[in-house]
């Protein structure tokens, strides 16, 4: 609650939601849906076939029901293969209890694209995201103009958070929209391909080690608490078992609300998953000259 004392009231009333239900159940709601979302997801972006069947049976073990894919990380056959195995009559996950998120690339905007883009062996697709975070956060600008014309609202904007890029902007904006944020690539996305030495270390944040050690946590897990508590819905990728389990076990403790505000505090509007070119030797971001750029501004 502190650290959003300067948003109004309805945006305080709709965290206080998410959060009693956070602490009990793991799960929130869709305000103006009323689907449940888990609040903890397993990403499966780098996940090789050949690892990510594995990793999604040792998460649906571990008490996953959140998995974010999308036809483009190649792995959805197997995926779906992991489901069949764990899901149905007498396997003891139900399939409808499972939260699953696809996600069409941005060129796919026709009718037509969608379903060849929805992986039958997933069998059932309970969100379709639009694979850009660029074009969802103009989206997500324009989402009031919008709701006029669309003919579905809305309900979720997966972009790129962590302590390093808080969103506190955007995540207001979300709220007084009834609208879910899911952060995407939370732990800094350490096995990102284009990682460059001199980019910041996001688990190797000292406010964030601190309050690991305060918690006898890790800091993937302090990080993983912090989006949690604040209501955003998170979806840590890892191929490892014991990485796997660590990652949902943050619910059997809290932070307090100045910690909360220490974490948001190393904000630096760092963006980890952003195309870069090299100019006169230097690395840029690719699209700046762009008049439609959205980083540019605060959310
Ligand atoms: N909508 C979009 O455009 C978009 C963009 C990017 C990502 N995503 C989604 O978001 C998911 C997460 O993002 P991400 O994959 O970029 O990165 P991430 O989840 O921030 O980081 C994944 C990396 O962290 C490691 N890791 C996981 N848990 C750890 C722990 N407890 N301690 C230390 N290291 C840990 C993983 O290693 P191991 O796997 O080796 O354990 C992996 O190298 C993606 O997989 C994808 O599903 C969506």
């Amino acid at each position: 609650k502190a650290a959003y004392s300067t948003r109004s009231a309805s945006c305080h009333s709709f965290s206080e939601v998410l959060l009693s239900n956070a602490m009990l159940s793991n799960c929130l709601c869709y305000s103006h849906t009323g689907r449940k979302m888990p609040l903890v997801g397993l990403g499966t972006w780098k996940s090789e076939p050949g690892q990510v069947k594995q990793a999604v049976i040792w998460a649906l073990q571990s008490g996953y029901r959140h998995i974010d894919c999308a036809p483009i990380y190649g792995n959805e056959p197997e995926i779906g293969e992991a489901f069949q195995e764990m899901m149905g009559p007498e396997k003891g996950i139900r399939r409808e209890d499972v939260f699953v998120t696809s996600k069409l690339w941005n060129t796919k905007h026709h009718p037509d694209d969608v379903e060849p883009c929805s992986p039958k062996n997933l069998s059932y697709i309970v969100v379709v995201l639009n694979l850009n975070e660029f074009n969802s956060a103009v989206e997500c600008k324009r989402e009031q103009r919008n709701s006029s014309v669309a003919s579905i609202k809305p309900t979720v904007l997966q972009v790129e958070s962590h302590p390093y890029l808080a969103q506190v902007e955007l995540l207001a904006h979300c709220r007084d929209r009834s609208l879910v944020m899911t952060a995407y690539s939370p732990l800094g996305s350490p096995d990102r391909a284009w990682k460059h030495p001199e980019e910041p270390v996001l688990l190797e944040e000292p406010a964030i080690a601190a309050l690991a050690k305060k918690y006898n946590k890790t800091p993937a897990q302090i990080i993983i608490r912090w989006q949690t508590q604040r209501g955003v819905v998170t979806i840590p990728k890892s191929i490892t078992e014991s990485r796997i389990k660590e990652n949902i076990q943050v619910f059997d403790f809290t932070l307090e609300p100045e910690e909360m505000n220490q974490v948001t505090a190393v904000h630096r509007g760092w963006r980890y998953i952003v195309p870069t070119i090299t100019v006169d030797g230097k690395s840029v971001p690719r699209d700046a000259a762009h008049p439609h750029y959205p980083f540019n501004d605060p959310y």
